[in-house]
């Protein structure tokens, strides 16, 4: 077996999801790689040896620039804040690294731009971990617009909707609540959730041509965590935007962190001239479709459990029937990419393919202020 060492930067929630991936992968598929989970990175030394110890990783680095410049590291796994990843990248890039880096790409499109550059010109692997494109049931979707079932598309409907931040007490900064923290986030629901529908868009419906928005920030202070002061919020708490996709469909995309009662509703409809789609987070491994082509005395809106050895990536897991879940999306990740090391074909989204989300997102937040229409910057 060829060893796939990977160093993984920050241990919070993708940190976890990532370290849960590596160790199934290869209980799951056949690769001629193994990943070895080489080092853990964090900036407190115990906490780093807690995660370490819990997760398998063989030892501890406290500064990412040192996990870097070690010659055993292959892969170099970004799980850290916003803000930290276009310095993270640029620098594994010019070590030689293979890099899968969390969502979003960057703060904004021209961070994006060095990063693309900088891993194209190391000629490195590089991944984005939009890992909804690996639920089963959203793959299934993408093969079922490939394959023209739907025909002609007409409208793309998506929305992600939370309630954790309606209370003015939150303080927004520092460990867990970088999120509400401009600085660090670069943007609100934007980039940490519109991207997700934005990337799974682009990928099932094509480009998007140009986007009006709205944003509004509900609380507009907040105290600081690190520096205890009360300051002005910089995030957008909700977004709403229109879209037209280049194949002529409209869309409307909506995200909000003040939705009471939605965890994690992220869902998207698409209607075509002879089917429709449906996908909801929370019943992540059906997709709804309805045919027009059926026989009308038996046509309907048909819940498909995607759970069949013939649907997307199930062959790998349990018996028919038997579902999967959400770490699941980033055991795929982690196969599609491997098998991208082994056939030559990196599978996406590549860092190039995330800065084309990273320009919607930057049109939707300027279409936000001008109250125009913006077109997307096309990717260079
Ligand atoms: N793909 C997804 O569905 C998904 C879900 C959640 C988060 N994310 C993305 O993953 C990234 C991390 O988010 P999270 O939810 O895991 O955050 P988190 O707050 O749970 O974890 C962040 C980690 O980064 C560490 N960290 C911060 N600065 C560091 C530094 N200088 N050096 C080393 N470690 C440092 C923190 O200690 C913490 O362990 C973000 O970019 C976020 O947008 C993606």
């Amino acid at each position: 077996m060829k060893k796939l060492r990977i160093g993984l930067i920050g241990y919070g929630f993708m940190g976890r999801a990532h370290s849960n991936a590596y160790r199934k992968v290869g209980n799951f598929f056949d690769f001629e790689h193994e990943c070895v989970l080489q080092a853990a990175c964090a900036r407190d030394a115990a906490k780093a040896k807690d995660f370490a110890r819990r997760w398998g990783y063989q030892s501890v680095e406290t500064d990412w620039r040192k996990l870097i410049a070690r010659d055993d590291i292959d892969l170099v796994d970004i799980c850290v804040p916003n803000n930290l990843h276009a310095e993270i990248a640029i620098a594994a890039a010019k070590a030689g690294k293979m890099i899968l880096c969390e969502k979003p790409l960057s703060m904004n499109t021209p961070e994006g731009r060095k990063m693309v550059a900088a891993v194209e010109r190391a000629k490195v692997p590089n991944m984005v971990w939009y890992n909804y494109r690996r639920v089963p049931a959203v793959t299934l979707a993408k093969q079922l617009i490939d394959e023209g079932r739907l025909g002609k598309i007409f409208h793309y409907r998506a929305k992600f909707l939370q309630d954790w931040t309606i209370s003015a007490d939150l303080p927004q900064g520092g460990a867990g609540l970088w999120r509400l923290d401009v600085k660090a986030a670069g943007s609100g629901v934007t980039g940490d959730l519109l991207a997700h529908c934005i990337d799974t868009a682009l990928w099932l419906n094509g480009g998007i041509e140009k986007v009006n928005a709205m944003t509004e920030t509900f609380i507009k202070q907040r105290k600081h965590t690190l520096t205890g002061k009360v300051e002005k919020v910089g995030i957008d708490d909700a977004c709403a935007f229109l879209a037209r996709f280049n194949n002529g469909s409209l869309a409307t995309f909506e995200s909000t962190r003040y939705a009471r009662g939605h965890k994690a509703l992220y869902t998207f409809e698409i209607n075509g001239e002879h089917a429709s789609i449906f996908w909801d987070l929370h019943d992540l491994h059906r997709l709804q479709y309805f045919d027009h082509r059926d026989q009308s005395l038996v046509r309907g809106w048909r819940s498909i459990h995607v759970s069949d050895g013939d649907q997307p990536y199930m062959n790998h897991w349990w018996v028919p029937g038997l579902q999967i879940g959400y770490e699941h999306s980033f055991v795929h990740q982690v196969a599609d990419f491997i098998q991208g090391l082994e056939t030559g074909k990196p599978a996406g989204p590549t860092f190039r393919d995330a800065l084309e989300t990273q320009q919607v997102c930057d049109a939707v937040l300027k279409s936000a202020k001008s109250q125009r229409w913006e077109k997307v910057a096309r990717a260079k």
